[in-house]
């Protein structure tokens, strides 16, 4: 069991289960409807309570009735909400269709709600932590929300996810132990995950580098090694929201449990495999 702070946001996602993704400007009917916690950061310290860990999050949780509703229900999934920072504001929500017929989702998220500032960053408690995990969201806080978690830092790993690409967030990459690449990210600079994971090796060689690309699996990059976890044969997927947040839990999950790089890489596949496979968050440990 470790202690594991983890910063980024935190929403409602309002889910409708839907035979298949409707043709614009058509009317039709859902098979389900569920309004749950979502957010990367949320969810990723959702999972990794579940794998037995103390997650706490760092999010700004608005003031209204929905903030107050999201905390509770963090509170039910053993995430710990003391460093949130409540603000005057509403509640970001996303608004998510799932498609039965591909598992596909997808979200429109809207905010308005400030992101928490590196200044609040650093008036949390740092101090007991055993890993720091940030959601590279905000490019002109991360290098100090970044550099906060180093200063409390002895030999904690700091990771950083970098999802969605955004001039300026590269700036803190520096600054992190662990990289979490998306396909995005990468495809900013190349169409092949071999030619960006080759890129990022030899650009950050002592950083552990991962790299997600959908039906084309996985890579982990460290010290010059490169190896690569396609993804299970056969696999059916019901529900693809939060597989990117279920990799990057099960890997610092794997990392913090002392598995080496490649292991770990193997260990937070089949994690998002797990999470593709079943409909919502619960039970991935199962
Ligand atoms: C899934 C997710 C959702 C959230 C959206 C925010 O990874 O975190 O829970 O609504 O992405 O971008």
């Amino acid at each position: 069991m470790a202690r594991i702070l983890v910063n980024g946001i935190a929403t409602i996602d309002h889910v409708l289960d839907v035979a298949e993704y409707p043709e614009e400007d058509t009317e039709s009917r859902a098979l389900a409807s569920v309004s749950t916690p979502g957010g990367n950061a949320a969810n990723i310290a959702r999972i990794l309570a579940q794998a037995g860990h103390r997650a706490d999050l760092a999010a700004v949780i608005a003031s209204d009735a929905d903030g107050e509703s999201l905390l509770r229900m963090l509170e039910g999934f053993a995430v710990g909400i003391t460093p949130c920072a409540r603000q005057a504001g509403r509640t970001p929500v996303s608004h998510v269709l799932r498609s039965r017929r591909s598992g596909s989702r997808t979200i429109v998220h809207y905010r308005d709600l400030p992101e928490l500032t590196a200044t609040e960053f650093r008036e949390i408690e740092l101090a007991g932590y055993d890993w720091f995990h940030f959601e590279g969201r905000n490019p002109s806080e991360l290098p100090g929300l970044l550099a906060a978690a180093r200063a409390a830092a002895v030999d904690q790993p700091v990771s950083l996810e970098l999802e969605k690409p955004r001039a300026g967030l590269d700036n803190a990459i520096p600054l992190a132990d662990v990289l979490m690449f998306s396909r995005d990210w990468a495809r900013t600079r190349t169409e092949e995950p071999e030619a960006f994971i080759d890129w990022a090796a030899q650009r950050h060689p002592e950083q552990v580098q991962t790299l997600t690309w959908g039906r084309r699996g996985a890579w982990v990059a460290y010290r010059g090694g490169i190896f690569h976890c396609p993804p299970s044969a056969g696999l059916s997927i019901r529900d693809s929201l939060g597989a990117g947040d279920s990799f990057n839990a099960g890997l610092i999950h794997a990392l913090i449990s002392g598995q080496p790089p490649e292991q770990a890489l193997g260990a937070a596949v089949r994690l998002a495999e797990r999470k593709l496979s079943q409909q919502g968050l619960d039970g991935l440990f199962a």
